[in-house]
C-alpha cells in the first residue's frame, strides 16, 4: 500500500516522539514508524537525567504533568575521588538551573500517550527497511507491518532510529565522516528496590574502578559499576554487586549504600560515536542515529531532544515561509552542541574511571584534575554549566 504524509519519521524514541509533538503543534502532518511494540519501547531501561533545556521543552509542549509530580529536581551533584568528596552546587554556579531525575522509559510513556491523544499516527511494529529517493522532493520510506510491505511517501524523512537504525547508512558514504572511540571498560547497571542512600548523584573514582549512585524515586536506586569489557553478568551475584558498590562509594565519612532487591541488571559497553553531517537531500538524522556519548554525564537523551528542537524549528520555517536557511544549517547548528557534549562526556569518563595503575603518573594527573575542581570556582562552574546543559551554544 502507498500512503503519504509531510514528514516521515523513523523511530519512536525520545527524538522521534518529541518531533511528532512539535510538528503536530505547528499543524504539520507526520507519521512515526517504530519497529518495536509500544510495550517494548515503554519498558526499555535507559538513563534518567534530564537537563533544564529538556524539561523546559517538555513544559512548553505540555507533556510534563507527571514529570513535574514524580521527577526529582537536583540542585547539585557529588563528585568523589579516593574517598574525597566535592559537591557542585548548580544554583550558585549556573544561575538557578538544575537537572531532573526521571527515567527515560517514563519520558517515553508520556510522549507516546501525548502523540496518540493529539492524533499523531505512531505505527508500532512497523519496520522501516529502506529509505529511497532522498535526492528528490518526494523521498520514500519502505516499511513492513504485519508481513505486508508499504511505501510512505513524504516531503522529508527524519531518521530518529538510533545507532542501529537504517537512516545513517541511507546517506551516501562520502557525505559524512565517522568518528568512533571504544572505551576499555563497560558499565554494569542495576535497578533496585532500595531507598537511595543519597539525595544527589555521586560519581566516584576508586582504585577498584568507577561507581555511580543514581536513583529513580525515593524507593528505587539506580547504580553503576565500571567493569571489564568482556565481563560476564553471571560473575556478578547480587551480593558481590552490593559489596563492590559499598567499597567504591564509601568515603572518608561512613557512607552506607542501602541494599535491596535488584530487579534489573545489565552490562553496557561505552563508546563515543559521531558523524559530522546529519543531512543529505531530504533526509535528516537526529539523536543516537548520528551520535553516541558515553553515559558519564547523562547527555544522550538531552542531545536527541536538542537536535529535534532545531530540526522542528527549521521545518516549521520551511513550511510556513518557504525559507531554507535553518534546514541548511541544521547539521552545523546541532554539531556545536554535540561536540561540546562529546568533550564533556569524555572528560567526565576519564576523570572518574580507573584506567591507569594506582600511583602512576596518569593517576596523579587524574587526581590533580579532580582536586582542581575543589580549588577553582571557574573549574567547578565549567562542570556545572556543562552538566545542567548549556542554554545557547
Ligand atoms: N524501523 C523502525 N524503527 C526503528 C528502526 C527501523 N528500521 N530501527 C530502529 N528503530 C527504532 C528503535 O526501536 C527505537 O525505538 O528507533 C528508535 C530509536 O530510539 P532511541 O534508540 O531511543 O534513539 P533516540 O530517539 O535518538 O534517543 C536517544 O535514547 O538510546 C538512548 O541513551 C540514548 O538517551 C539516548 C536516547
Ligand atoms: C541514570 O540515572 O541512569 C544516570 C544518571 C547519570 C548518568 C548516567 C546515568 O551520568
Amino acid at each position: 500500500m502507498k500512503i503519504s504524509t509531510r514528514i516521515g519519521i523513523v523511530g519512536a524514541g525520545p527524538a522521534g516522539l518529541t518531533l511528532g509533538l512539535l510538528l503536530q503543534r505547528a499543524g504539520i502532518d507526520c507519521i512515526i514508524l517504530e519497529h518495536r511494540s509500544r510495550e517494548y519501547v515503554e519498558n526499555r531501561t535507559r538513563a534518567g537525567l534530564l537537563e533544564q533545556n529538556t524539561v523546559d521543552l517538555f513544559n512548553e509542549l505540555n507533556v510534563s504533568g507527571r514529570l513535574q509530580r514524580e521527577g526529582l529536581q537536583h540542585h547539585g551533584v557529588n563528585l568523589s575521588f579516593d574517598g574525597m568528596r566535592i559537591r557542585i552546587p548548580f544554583d550558585e554556579l549556573t544561575g538557578g538551573r538544575c537537572i531532573t531525575i526521571y527515567g527515560q522509559q517514563e519520558v517515553i510513556k508520556d510522549l507516546v500517550k501525548a502523540n496518540l491523544e493529539r492524533g499523531v499516527p505512531v505505527y508500532f511494529e512497523a519496520d522501516a527497511t529502506r529509505i529511497e529517493d532522498i535526492g528528490t522532493n518526494s523521498p520514500k520510506i519502505v516499511y513492513t507491518q504485519n508481513n505486508e510491505t508499504h511505501v510512505l511517501e513524504c516531503d522529508f524523512v527524519v531518521g530518529c532510529d538510533g545507532y542501529h537504525g537504517i537512516s545513517r547508512s541511507s546517506m551516501p558514504k562520502d557525505s559524512y565522516s565517522e568518528f568512533v572511540k571504544e572505551y576499555p571498560f563497560s558499565w554494569l547497571g542495576i535497578l533496585a528496590n532500595a531507598t537511595p542512600a543519597t539525595d544527589e548523584l555521586i560519581y566516584a573514582y576508586h582504585e577498584r574502578g568507577f561507581a555511580l549512585h543514581s536513583l529513580r524515586s525515593n524507593k528505587v536506586s539506580r547504580l553503576y559499576l565500571q567493569v571489564e569489557n568482556n565481563e560476564k553478568l553471571e560473575n556478578w551475584s547480587d551480593e558481590r554487586i552490593w559489596d563492590e558498590l559499598q567499597i567504591r562509594l564509601s568515603d572518608s565519612g561512613n557512607f552506607r549504600v542501602n541494599r535491596g532487591e535488584i530487579f534489573e541488571k545489565a552490562i553496557t559497553p561505552m563508546r563515543s560515536f559521531m558523524i559530522d553531517n546529519m543531512q543529505h537531500g531530504r533526509l535528516f538524522i537526529a539523536g543516537d542515529a548520528a551520535h553516541i556519548v558515553p553515559p558519564t554525564g547523562g547527555k544522550g537523551l538531552n542531545l536527541a531532544v536538542a537536535d529535534i528542537r532545531l530540526l522542528a524549528e527549521a521545518m516549521v520555517t520551511w513550511f510556513r515561509k518557504g525559507n531554507n536557511d535553518l534546514l541548511g544549517s541544521y547539521s552545523q547548528d546541532c554539531l556545536r552542541r554535540i561536540w561540546r557534549a562529546q568533550d564533556f562526556s569524555n572528560f567526565m569518563t576519564y576523570l572518574f574511571h580507573k584506567q591507569a595503575p594506582h600511583g602512576s603518573f596518569e593517576y596523579y594527573l587524574q587526581r590533580s584534575r579532580f582536586n582542581y575542581i575543589g580549588q577553582s570556582k571557574a573549574q567547578a562552574t565549567t562542570i556545572a554549566e556543562n552538566y545542567v546543559g548549556l542554554k545557547d551554544i
